[in-house]
């Protein structure tokens, strides 16, 4: 696992778009695995302007982590709103090729069996981008997801209800289920790159980081894959024992780029 920290979460979401817009000019074509949520708008926002730059996202296509059950892609809180909002509606890819799970469809079940059996067909995801709950959650994995799971529909923890529920007016319910890509699917992905700001999410990022691998913190199945970055903010990376050993690293490896790991 490479760690890389940043001085502040500008710094991070620098970083992690460059990562991304660096595989999309390699790899056109590449089937990229995107996320949600407050911590990676500074990152679309990269995106976006990487485009008007000159960044194509015409060639590629992508596949969303998550997305509520109940929700029509139409409704404000949706992921699929909030990607055609941050993203999708701002740059060149395909509509087609933009995919997220149908969290309106009449079978939520087979809906995240057939986004998995998609993701196979489409797949390998060439880069899967990650944020992480103050739970340890990747995608909607919660606490005690089988390390192993395919996409399928998910009941989210009431600690996450609550932390999505300040996107949601005083009036509404939050959603309680989800469909998410399972933690197994998100391994497939050739390359993964997770970014987590803010104190809120330090215990979850040294229980991913330096914690044992347990489904009680589901990013720490992140342990187990062989090219998996982590960029964390200094809030984020506050509770990491070896936190001298990963600055060492990455200094060697401003010295010698892509050589020391
Ligand atoms: C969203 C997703 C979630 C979020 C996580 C962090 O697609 O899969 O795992 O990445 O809940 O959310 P924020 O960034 O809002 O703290």
């Amino acid at each position: 696992m490479r760690i890389v920290i940043k001085p502040n979460a500008s710094d991070a979401a620098d970083t992690c778009a460059a990562l991304i817009e660096a595989a999309l000019r390699k790899t056109p074509d590449m089937a990229l695995g995107l996320a949600t949520g407050g911590t990676m708008e500074p990152v679309y926002a990269r995106l976006r302007a990487a485009h008007e730059a000159g960044l194509s996202f015409a060639r590629c296509s992508s596949f969303n982590l998550d997305e509520y059950v109940g929700l029509a892609g139409d409704h404000p809180q949706s992921y699929r709103h909030y990607m055609q909002q941050h993203l999708f509606d701002h740059v060149d890819i395909r509509p087609e090729a933009a995919h997220l799970p149908d969290g309106a469809a009449a079978d939520p079940v087979a809906a995240a069996a057939q986004y998995d059996a998609l993701i196979g067909r489409c797949g390998p995801i060439g880069l899967q981008l990650l944020g992480l709950g103050s739970n340890g959650h990747i995608g909607f994995n919660e606490p005690s997801s089988s390390l192993v799971s395919r996409s399928r529909v998910k009941t989210l923890t009431r600690k996450t209800v609550e932390a999505n529920s300040r996107f949601f007016g005083p009036d509404e319910t939050p959603p309680h289920l989800s469909i998410t890509m399972g933690i197994g699917t998100i391994m497939e992905a050739s390359r993964i790159v997770l970014l987590a700001t803010g104190r809120g999410k330090a215990q979850a990022a040294a229980a991913m980081i330096e914690g044992p691998l347990s489904a009680h913190c589901p990013a720490s199945i992140l342990q187990m894959h062989t090219d998996a970055t982590v960029i964390l903010d200094e809030e984020a990376a506050a509770d990491l024992a070896e936190r001298d050993y990963y600055d060492w690293v990455e200094l060697q490896r401003s010295r010698v780029p892509g050589q020391a790991g």
